[in-house]
């Protein structure tokens, strides 16, 4: 797959139709991913913003805490299975990656990596925090999109 930069907004579309996204964290060059569905991308203080809801009780939880960067991936319909395991067991006993059987590859400016087989790619530095309130218990990362890139096959 050939990927190019794309406009953090060009796909949009595609990234937030989609029931479940793949989130990667890390911390001291291991890396954890999670399924995550509720996110939304737009522009908050004049940037690229992408927001993402996460449960306490999550280990990506623990990781985004700590490191305050992730990678946001649109997997691909091949990966799908990757998605049941990153939402189904957690990265403190299992290395859900590994068990995927996924790529990992650096990132051109967060220190945690992407996930290659995705079709699209985000790289994010948390800017803000907030609990969701009144919704529900997930706390809300606000994450600057860096840098986006996406197979380049989606933009013909
Ligand atoms: C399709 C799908 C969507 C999910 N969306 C979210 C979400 O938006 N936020 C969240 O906190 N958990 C969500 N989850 C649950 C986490 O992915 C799941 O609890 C995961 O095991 C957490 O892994 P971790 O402990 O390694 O962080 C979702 C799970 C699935 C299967």
């Amino acid at each position: 797959m050939k990927k190019v930069k794309i406009d953090p907004f060009q796909l949009a579309n595609i990234t937030v139709s989609k029931t479940a996204l793949l989130v990667t964290q890390s911390k001291e060059g291991k890396t954890n991913m999670m399924a995550l569905d509720w996110k939304t991308i737009g522009n908050l203080w004049g940037d690229p913003v992408c927001v993402i809801a996460v449960a306490p009780s999550r280990y990506s939880f623990s990781l985004l805490g700590e490191v305050k960067e992730f990678s946001l991936n649109v997997p691909s319909p091949k990966i799908r299975s990757a998605v049941s395991i990153a939402g189904s067991y957690s990265g403190r006993t299992t290395d859900k990656i590994e068990m995927a059987g996924l790529t990992l590859e650096p990132a051109k400016i967060i220190d945690v990596p992407i996930i290659a087989e995705a079709m699209i790619n985000y790289e994010c530095k948390i800017i803000h925090e907030a609990e969701s309130g009144s919704i529900c218990s997930h706390r809300l990362y606000f994450g600057e999109i860096l840098e986006a890139y996406a197979d380049e096959s989606l933009l013909k």
